[in-house]
């Protein structure tokens, strides 16, 4: 698969038949993965909004946002280590910014640890500024969290 391939990558609402899937993606993804109650919980919110990038079928990355007021906070994102580095991320954020235009929501707020260079400079790239710093925000390593913020158009 190469970069011209993101045309066959399908975005669509995240089911509870997903998952299997999302959850094997979120466990070697964080230190402190949520769970499936987690998920479920997610998913019967009115205020969340959980979508999944597809590939033939398999579920290759996924995203969780939650809509408040004018404010969108990005709480959760993670792409099958298999498939980074092909925009599949980029596409999910895409569908986020899509929904925060009907929504007409002005400003997107998120958590990063400090460490994560990854997600740190894709989120530059999508217009986010480092806003403030929660200290010791992640209980089980006592790292930072940067706030980081972009004003939506
Ligand atoms: C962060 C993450 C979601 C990125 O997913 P991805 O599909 O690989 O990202 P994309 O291919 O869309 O990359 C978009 C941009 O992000 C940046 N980026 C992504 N991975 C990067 C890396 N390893 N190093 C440096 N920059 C990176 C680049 O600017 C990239 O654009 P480019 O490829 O044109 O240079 C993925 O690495 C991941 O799942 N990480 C673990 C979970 C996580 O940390 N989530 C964020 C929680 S706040």
């Amino acid at each position: 698969m190469n970069e011209t391939d993101i045309k066959d990558i399908i975005v669509r609402k995240m089911r509870p038949g997903d998952l299997k899937e999302v959850l094997a993606i979120e466990k070697v993804s964080f230190p402190t993965p949520w769970s499936e109650n987690m998920f479920l919980e997610e998913l019967y919110s009115p205020i969340c909004n959980d979508f999944v990038a597809t590939s033939d079928g398999e579920i290759v990355g996924y995203i969780s946002f939650l809509t408040v007021l004018d404010e969108i906070h990005l709480r959760n994102i993670a792409v099958r280590e298999d498939r980074k580095r092909r925009k599949i991320a980029s596409k999910l954020l895409g569908e986020m910014f899509k929904i925060s235009s009907e929504k007409g929501t002005n400003w997107c707020t998120l958590e990063v640890r400090k460490s994560n260079y990854a997600a740190i400079t894709m989120y530059k790239k999508f217009g986010f500024v480092i806003s403030g710093i929660r200290p010791r925000y992640y209980s089980e390593t006592r790292e930072d969290a940067l706030i980081m913020q972009a004003t939506l158009e």
